[in-house]
């Protein structure tokens, strides 16, 4: 089986699918972008159990990724391969910290179809599930983050399906999903817009998304060119907008201080320098919102 990475996808998109693809594809809700209908051409061959790995092709043009994004994407791989070496992330209990997120993003998370975009190795639905939610991911860089054994999840929990995309163009049909999830990732995409509008399409009226996006005090944003892992860099009123244009209604929002656990001594403090400034210029946005 060849499992050579394709990023961004091209033609053809490896797809990981964990053990209820088969409901996923029962439901008709999976469609190739462009409404050709559900994706009849799955081919399965076992990865690496619970995770399975699954191909299908499509000749639809697809959405332009440019070089800022592909760096910033190969940033993301490599921080994903070393954070638990980081000292600041080594103790981290996931589960307390996505409870914190959910918390944040406006309280207990929604039951029904859900999906985690640029779900990451570490998706919340992998540690703060209910039971009666249907989760599916999707993240360009799902390949690498099996492959590499980089993937984490709450014990007792199945892997969520995930499926190796740019969320630019979503595997739905129109309104086919309760709630979609969208922690850290809108400042990594090629196209914030195009992302927004895909979500919006795949959300039922009245389903919900949840986000939350580092932003920024206006005035550094220009000095923030060297920040390779981000595409975007926004603060809280203008990605505000940016939802709002997208065509959703805020039920919720929160704009909170960045912090991180800084060691105390001096030579500490200077080995995470740009930590320290960020707790000064950078703040977590964190929003409940409504499709209409
Ligand atoms: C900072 S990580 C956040 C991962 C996860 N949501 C979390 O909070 O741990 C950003 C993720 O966005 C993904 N990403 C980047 N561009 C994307 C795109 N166009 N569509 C969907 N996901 C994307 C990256 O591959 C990466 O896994």
């Amino acid at each position: 089986m060849n499992l050579a990475a394709t990023h961004p996808p091209t033609s053809s998109f490896p797809v990981f699918a964990g053990s209820n693809l088969n409901a996923w594809q029962q439901t008709g809700l999976l469609a190739i972008p462009g409404g050709k209908g559900p994706l009849e051409h799955f081919r399965q061959d076992s990865l690496a159990d619970p995770i399975v790995y699954a191909e299908f092709t499509s000749d639809l043009p697809q959405p332009r990724f440019g070089k800022r994004w592909r760096k910033a994407q190969a940033a993301e791989a490599q921080f994903w391969r070393t954070w638990r070496q980081n000292t600041l992330y080594k103790h981290i209990s996931l589960e307390a910290f996505w409870q914190e997120v959910v918390e944040k993003t406006g309280g207990a998370l929604p039951t029904g179809k859900v999906l985690d975009v640029g779900c990451g190795p570490v998706s919340v639905l992998n540690f703060c599930r209910p039971e009666d939610m249907q989760p599916f991911g999707v993240d360009p860089l799902a390949e690498v983050y099996a492959r590499e054994n980089l993937i984490e999840c709450s014990e007792g929990l199945s892997p969520m399906p995930i499926a190796g995309l740019s969320a630019e163009k979503l595997p739905f049909v129109d309104g086919a999903l309760d709630h979609v999830i969208c922690f850290n990732v809108l400042d990594h995409v090629s196209d914030a817009p195009a992302v927004l509008s895909e979500i919006r399409r795949v959300l039922k009226p009245g389903g919900s998304l949840r986000v939350y996006v580092h932003t920024f005090t206006s005035w550094i944003k220009r000095f923030l060119f060297f920040d390779t892992p981000h595409t975007y860099h926004w603060d809280h009123e203008e990605f505000k907008h940016l939802l709002g244009d997208a065509g959703f209604q805020v039920d919720h929002e929160l704009k909170e201080p960045k912090t991180f656990d800084l060691p105390e001594s001096l030579l500490g403090k200077l080995t995470h320098f740009p930590y320290w400034v960020a707790t000064k210029v950078a703040y977590t946005s964190y929003f409940r919102l409504r499709r209409d």
